[in-house]
């Protein structure tokens, strides 16, 4: 047998900046950012959502770039695309994008500028990473969600087939610049929402953070922006690490810790129609599988009392009623989210659960029995919370 073998090493600086008023003229990080050698293309995208909050913002930006011009270049002015989920929900958004480029003559040293939430990165960033294969994509996340987790990674993707993130590709962004004034016009549930993902990397990674988590709990629930900073940066921190350092950027192999509490967030996003937000199901998925931690007598029960306790202290609901809907042959839909999420990832299922508190693990089977014992426990957990808040509220 003949044949040429080669390793192709490739490496990638990742880089997330952090930064406050970022369309400022007098801010000269994107500038910085996109105006190096050759006076190159940018297009921008914004999240509808955010303009209808801030309507003067695609002036503001098309400002900063007239201002700064050269060293940047903006032909047209900035699409508002829709933001949220309907954002991922079909490939002619994709088609969409992939026409602008066309039309506007970027090539693969333009830039694809996207300021939105996450699924409107997930949009932009798949559209750059197959238009030319491959036009360099800027992130400037506006949830906190995307600046603490899904837009500082390297993932990008649509839905497709009733299933998330069916047609996607791995494509590290050129640059993430994260501005905290930008969440300013969040609604508070969208605030929040991405402290499920700090808590999963807490529990998953890093101790002392989840015990910072447990002080900032009250600042956090008030939205107060030194807590609500302090926990971007050490979630994003936590998230680029592991992505850098954990061996698996690309992740060829099964374990994905950073899906810890996703398999069932992600059936129940779908199964909700999308009416539960990915952040409020990561902390649903979270409070399922350390219930069944416990349950199944890896963690103990102290620990986790207290991750529970700090999703609630963090105002979330660890119970939706989506986790009871039953199939045909009686049994809970939920589950096919094992499945799903293994055909997802290719190999065999692998799953992330505790130890303890910054200690994960793999498992490669779910015991059904002890999830459904998990979700009533969590069914009747909510059920005591309602009564002692009614019984508080006479
Ligand atoms: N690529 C990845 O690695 C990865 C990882 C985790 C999650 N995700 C994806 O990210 C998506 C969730 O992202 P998200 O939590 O950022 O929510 P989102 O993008 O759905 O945004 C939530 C809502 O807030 C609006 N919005 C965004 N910024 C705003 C602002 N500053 N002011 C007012 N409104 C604003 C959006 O239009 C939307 O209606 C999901 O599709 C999830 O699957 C991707
Ligand atoms: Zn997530």
């Amino acid at each position: 047998m003949d044949s040429i073998e080669r390793t192709i090493k490739a490496t990638w600086q990742h880089r997330v900046l952090f930064t406050e008023a970022i369309f400022d003229p007098a801010n000269p990080v994107l500038r910085d950012t996109l105006g190096f050698g050759r006076r190159n293309k940018t297009l921008v995208v914004v999240d509808d959502s955010l303009v209808a909050a801030l309507p003067s913002l695609p002036a503001g930006i098309a400002r900063y770039f007239a201002i700064h011009d050269p060293p940047l270049r903006l032909d047209c002015p900035p699409l508002v695309r829709p933001g949220g989920e309907k954002a991922k929900s079909s490939w002619d958004n994709v088609s969409e994008l992939h026409g602008a480029i066309d039309r506007y003559h970027l090539d693969r040293h333009s830039y694809i500028v996207a300021v939105g939430g996450g699924a409107l990165l997930d949009l932009v960033g798949l559209a750059a990473a197959t238009a030319h294969r491959g036009v360099r994509h800027v992130r400037i996340p506006t949830t906190t969600l995307s600046q603490c987790d899904s837009g500082v990674g390297v993932k990008n993707g649509i839905n497709a087939f009733g299933k998330k993130n069916f047609i996607g590709t791995f494509a590290p962004p050129f640059a993430v610049l994260n501005d905290f004034r930008l969440l300013a016009t969040l609604p508070n549930r969208e605030k929040s929402a991405g402290y499920a993902e700090a808590v999963k990397v807490a529990c998953i990674r890093d101790p002392v953070f989840f015990a910072n988590l447990e002080r900032d709990a009250v600042a956090l629930r008030h939205f107060e922006p030194k807590a609500m900073r302090k926990l971007i940066r050490r979630c994003a921190e936590l998230h680029v690490d592991h992505i850098a350092t954990g061996g698996d950027p690309f992740e060829f192999g099964s374990a994905r810790p950073l899906d810890f509490g996703h398999w069932a967030a992600h059936k129940l996003e779908q199964l909700s129609d999308f009416r539960i937000s990915h952040g409020a199901a990561v902390a649903i998925g979270i409070a399922l599988d350390v219930t069944y931690s416990r349950r199944m007598g890896y963690l103990d029960a102290q620990s986790a009392e207290r991750i529970l306790r700090l999703l609630e202290d963090l105002g979330f609901e660890l119970f939706a009623p989506e986790l009871l809907l039953a199939g045909s042959r009686r049994q809970l839909v939920v589950l096919n989210g094992a499945e799903e999420f293994r055909e997802h990832l290719g190999g065999e299922l692998s799953l992330t659960l505790l130890r303890a508190i910054g200690e994960a693990f793999e498992v490669h089977e779910l015991n059904t029995s002890r999830v459904v014992e998990s979700i009533y426990e969590l069914q009747k957990r909510r059920a005591a919370r309602r009564l002692t808040e009614l019984v508080a509220a006479v």
